[in-house]
């Protein structure tokens, strides 16, 4: 492996761990930590963690897909294993549903704080909290085709 390529999947692997470990803590201990709070201080809350988490996400895509296209290109393109293909056909999966999170469905978050429409903003809260789940499965799964499947 050159250099270049160890350095490319260092940097795939940091925005890979920050990503879903990310969702992780916002699914597994964060959402539940804030359940019982009102809807008052709860949505505006997540309006700003969401606010943060997803600029952290949004620079893990831009690093995802530019060390994974650079690998692919030195793994043999389209003549990659099936493994590498099922990862990056996952992982573009996976980075449409963040782009449907962030500009459609954080917007209406967005707006619902600021008018204080507390039923709609639970609402696009929701919708987030099932594509997370979505995107947390995808990205496990990815991780095990491309870790476990042996031949990459
Ligand atoms: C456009 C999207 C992606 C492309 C083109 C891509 C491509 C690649 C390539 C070429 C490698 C190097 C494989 C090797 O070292 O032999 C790699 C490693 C890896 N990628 Fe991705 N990847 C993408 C997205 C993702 C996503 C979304 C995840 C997880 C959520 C992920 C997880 C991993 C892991 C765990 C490895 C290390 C596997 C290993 O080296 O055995 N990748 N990726």
């Amino acid at each position: 492996m050159t250099k270049a390529v160890e350095l490319a999947l260092f940097l795939h692997l940091l925005g890979v761990a920050v990503w879903v470990g990310g969702m992780v803590f916002a699914h597994f201990c964060l959402r539940p930590a804030l359940a019982d709070l009102s809807p008052q201080l709860r949505l505006p809350l997540w309006e700003s963690v969401f606010g943060r988490f997803f600029n952290w996400v949004a620079a893990s895509v831009i690093i995802i897909l530019l060390t994974g296209g650079f690998m692919l290109t030195q793994f043999g393109g389209a003549h990659a294993s099936w493994q590498l293909h099922a990862m990056a056909g996952l992982g573009i999966v996976m980075m449409l549903i963040f782009g449907h999170i962030r500009f459609a469905v954080f917007p209406r978050i967005r707006r619902a704080v600021q008018a204080q429409n507390w039923p709609d903003g639970a609402r696009a809260v929701g919708t987030v909290r099932r594509l997370v789940v979505v995107n947390l499965v995808l990205g496990v799964v990815t991780i095990g085709v491309s870790v476990l499947s042996g031949g990459v």
